[in-house]
């Protein structure tokens, strides 16, 4: 396929595309403001109906185990924390303003939610072991990585087959893309972004998550922990429904896990999994090196996203 022609068919569907809602653009000021205080939150949320009444389900959904109810949308915000409630809104409504796109193609849009809504809990909690990455900024990134995905479905329902076919004889998804496309659904995520006047902090990640060493030096570390946060949801089977938990260390990995053992550790572990053909993509070595992720944080990571598939399609649930 001729990557002009079909970059211009998507960019131009893109411009007619509706523009983010009112509250985004009242938002993202406040998106990048640590300080912001309940009331100014408030005041731009509660006037949108529909972002207001999902983040009221989300609140009293499972994936917060609440044990009361919960009925204002103050409790909500409280429950819920400053500022997960500006990243769900962005992700709820850059959803919301894909649902215009009719559904065409190989894409489950169930899944798209729950593996995007895996990934960012996944990014969230990496956060945690890698310096100097906001973890709310990681999780929003994390929500929207695959979002290009939706256009690339509707404008090229055929070829997206084709990609489908690829991947199930054992290509990576993004490069049975590139393939077809000459481009990834990353950089149509980028586009959509870059469209929506979202700032670098997402725009970087989306476009690059499957191509971390391109994105510029300030948003690397970020990019590389959403491109790892993407992997371990797909270890942790969220949102494939068939994969197990995988342990990526040995067994007994969690005694010595000194950084220099991981290389060793995940090589052996890649291994196994190629003799075993397995369709379970693995991080790059680089990108834990990178972000000075160790066996133990990932072993963390995994354990906690454990009954991750359950949650995301509670939280899902709530916001569909
Ligand atoms: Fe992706
Ligand atoms: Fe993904």
């Amino acid at each position: 396929m001729d990557r002009k022609k079909a970059r211009d068919k998507i960019v131009d569907t893109i411009n007619d595309l509706p523009t983010l809602p009112d509250v985004i653009h009242r938002l993202l000021p406040l998106l990048q403001d640590d300080d912001v205080s309940i009331n100014a939150l408030l005041d731009v949320i509660g006037k949108d109906l529909a972002i207001s009444m999902r983040l009221l389900k989300v609140a009293n959904s499972a994936y917060y185990g609440c044990m009361s109810q919960i009925t204002t949308v103050r409790h909500a915000i409280t429950i819920l924390g400053l500022r997960q409630v500006k990243s769900l809104a962005l992700g709820i409504s850059v959803f919301d303003t894909m649902r215009g796109l009719e559904k065409k193609g190989p894409l489950d849009y169930t899944m798209l939610w729950v593996h995007s809504i895996g990934t960012a809990m996944a990014a969230q909690l990496m956060s945690k072991f890698v310096s100097d990455t906001d973890s709310e900024t990681a999780f929003t990134a994390a929500l929207l990585h695959d979002i290009g995905k939706i256009p690339l479905n509707a404008l090229f329902p055929d070829e997206c087959r084709q990609v489908a076919k690829k991947a199930l004889q054992g290509m990576d998804c993004f490069e049975a893309e590139e393939e077809v496309f000459q481009f990834n659904h990353g950089d149509v995520g980028g586009w959509l972004c870059v469209n929506w006047k979202l700032p670098a902090a997402l725009v970087q990640p989306v476009q690059y998550h499957h191509h971390y060493k391109r994105s510029s030096a300030a948003w690397k570390d970020l990019t590389s922990l959403i491109h790892c946060a993407d992997v371990m949801s797909k270890l942790a089977g969220i949102g494939t429904g068939t994969q197990p938990v995988k342990e990526i260390a040995e067994p007994n990995a969690d005694t010595a896990t000194p950084q220099e053992d991981l290389s060793a550790v995940l090589s052996k572990k890649r291994q196994t999994d190629e003799q075993q053909t397995s369709a379970v993509p693995f991080p790059s070595l680089a990108v834990l090196e990178n972000l000075q992720l160790n066996i133990t944080d990932l072993n963390t990571v995994l354990t906690e996203l454990a009954a991750g598939d359950q949650k995301a399609r509670s939280f899902f649930n709530a916001i569909s």
